[in-house]
């Protein structure tokens, strides 16, 4: 809505997961290159861990994009809420596997023969689960099963866990032990500092098109860091409203009770939100310049 009259060519705060808008935290850069190798020296398991909205599903997106240009076969499961039926199905239609897709015992013998022939081939496969703390037991104890599936070269099917901090503790059950001991890589993702939520925010601005933006100035943007408490879902949806809202005012540049109407809007709660005072920055003093910003309190 707000597109045309900040002159973005796309919006910059959407909450899809869109690799186009990757901005390369370390952290980030890290589990992407965790996934990549994981993947491509057949380690096995590879368990990505992390908060709600922290960019699990932006990593599985750009790990999709690296296997489709180096033509390696995946299937990816983003519905993990389904029995063991369910799951067979999805890989079989995923991997494009010709046989019945309802019969389990015909995808594993399909699915076995694909991996094989890929092996022979000098390529792997691999199998993507987002959201992998809702599996069920008995569907998690199938992808043990078929983590065990390897040649003399390595595993024959890579297979990267995504899910809540949740997962870690599923796989500490005892009944998932050998899943866990075959747990080759970790990696998890925590919610950004200060100075990554700031280069986070000009980084998706720039992206849509604004360089060197002054829509936000720094101490919005701390302050957004402080609210969202660094996790990205959270600064999108913050970024997207206060754009609105700098719009509708028919502003160039947001305030701080812009901020505060949006947050309040958004019924968000973050710690220290009722009489927080301000904890150093690593920015300009020019920070504490603007104290109403840091002292207020509802
Ligand atoms: N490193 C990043 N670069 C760009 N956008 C990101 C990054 N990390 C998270 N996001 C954005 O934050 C939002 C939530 O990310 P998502 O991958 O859906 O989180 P999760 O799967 O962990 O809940 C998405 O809009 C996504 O584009
Ligand atoms: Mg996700």
């Amino acid at each position: 809505m707000y597109n045309a009259f900040f002159g973005f060519k796309e919006s910059p705060f959407s909450l899809s997961p869109d690799p186009t808008f990757l901005y390369r935290s370390p952290q980030h850069e890290e589990a992407l290159a965790n996934l990549i190798y994981g993947v491509q020296s057949r380690k096995g398991f590879i368990v990505l861990t992390g908060e709600v909205g922290t960019g699990k599903t932006t990593m599985l997106e750009c790990l999709r994009d690296f296997l489709e240009t180096q033509f390696i076969e995946f299937a990816f499961i983003f519905n993990s809420r389904i029995n063991a039926d369910q799951f067979f199905e999805m890989i079989a239609y995923d991997l494009d596997l010709r046989c019945n897709r309802s019969s389990k015992t015909e995808v594993l013998f399909a699915l076995n023969h694909l991996l094989i022939q890929q092996a022979n081939e000098n390529r792997t496969t691999v199998l993507i689960v987002d959201e992998a703390h809702n599996l069920d037991w008995d569907v998690l104890e199938e992808i043990r099963l078929l983590g065990n599936l390897e040649n003399r070269r390595g595993k024959l099917l890579q297979i990267v866990l995504a899910g809540q901090p949740e997962l870690d503790r599923k796989l500490d059950a005892p009944n998932l032990r050998q899943l866990k001991q075959r747990i080759v890589l970790r990696c998890s993702l925590r919610p950004f500092r200060e100075e990554e939520t700031v280069a986070y925010i000009n980084s998706r601005l720039e992206k849509a098109g604004m360089r060197d933006q002054t829509v936000f100035p720094i101490e919005l943007l701390l302050e957004i860091h402080v609210r969202s408490q660094g996790i990205p879902r959270v600064i999108n949806a913050i970024c997207d409203n206060l754009l609105l809202t700098t719009f509708a005012a028919e502003q160039y540049t947001a305030t701080l009770e812009m901020l505060d109407e949006v947050c309040q809007d958004m019924r968000l709660e973050w710690p220290g939100r009722h009489g927080r005072t301000r904890t150093s920055s690593r920015y300009t003093q020019e920070s504490f310049d603007h104290p109403s910003i840091f002292t207020r309190g509802d």
